[in-house]
């Protein structure tokens, strides 16, 4: 553990706004879950719930397409926080005939065949997971992509009639990585070799020198079609200190 004293006051201000905003969505929505990657983001919102006992529930969508070096991440955390992640998988019969009418890596024939997949194997075990709860939380940020941009700490999620909460909306980089390392989280071996953002095996590859923290996701398309459903039916909620001071 390291000394926390030592953190920059900016940091440490935004992780008492973070600890506050963890404890108020929890005593609002007692039902609420966190949807997990298991990436940098979620394992630093991990920590922060499970450290302090925060009363959300945490999953992880298991796509059966992720790295051996994402699930290894399900164990670090039970041997860390004595936690089992709870995992979604798809139908074994979506998948099956979808891998039987269009292979098994279709995916990078078109955008209708890898938002089909994605539907598939994230966007209806979301939807399980997230059945009869009345809030859930993500890892988002605005920095991470220009269809972020507008992310809310606090939004409507219109599609399923329910409360969500992005905690980490205007975390950057940066703080992400100094509090990871301040709290010695463990985080995926993956972002040390070039990967700032993780997804499932066959669509995520290295960043180059320069590139944006999301070009090695789905590569092969544009920069707007890059989201695989899971986040885009939200409606804004005012409710920030941005707008509590205008
Ligand atoms: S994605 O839409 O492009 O796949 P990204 O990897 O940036 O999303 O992650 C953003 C947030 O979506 C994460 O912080 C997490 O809350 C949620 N998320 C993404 N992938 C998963 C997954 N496999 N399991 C659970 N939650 C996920
Ligand atoms: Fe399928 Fe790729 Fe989407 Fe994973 S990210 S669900 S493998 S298309």
């Amino acid at each position: 553990m390291s000394d926390v004293q030592n953190l920059a006051p900016e940091l440490a201000a935004k992780i008492e706004r973070l600890d506050a905003l963890l404890d108020s969505i929890a005593a609002r929505h007692i039902d609420v879950k966190f949807a997990s990657s298991l990436a940098a983001e979620d394992m630093l919102l991990t920590h922060a719930i499970l450290s302090r006992g925060v009363k959300i529930g945490i999953f992880t969508l298991n796509t059966g397409r992720l790295h051996a070096e994402t699930l290894g991440m399900l164990d670090r955390v039970r041997a860390r926080y004595g936690y089992d992640i709870e995992q979604f998988h798809p139908q074994t019969a979506a998948v099956d005939e979808y891998v039987a009418a269009h292979g098994l890596n279709a995916f990078y024939e078109s955008i209708d065949l890898r938002k089909r997949c994605c539907e598939i194997r994230k966007v209806e075990p979301l939807n399980r997971a997230l059945s009869g709860v009345s809030a859930w939380v993500t890892g988002q940020r605005r920095e991470q992509s220009v269809t972020r941009a507008e992310l809310h700490e606090e939004e409507h999620d219109a599609a399923r009639h329910i409360a969500k909460f992005n905690p980490l909306a205007d975390w950057t980089e940066a703080d992400v990585w100094a509090y990871l390392a301040a709290f010695d989280v463990p985080v995926n071996p993956l972002h040390a070799r070039g990967y700032p953002s993780i997804g499932c095996e066959p669509c995520t590859r290295a960043i180059r020198p320069g590139e944006d923290s999301r070009a090695g996701r789905w590569w092969w398309e544009s920069r707007d079609t890059k989201e695989c459903g899971l986040h885009i039916t939200t409606i804004p909620i005012a409710v920030s200190t941005e707008s509590a001071s205008a």
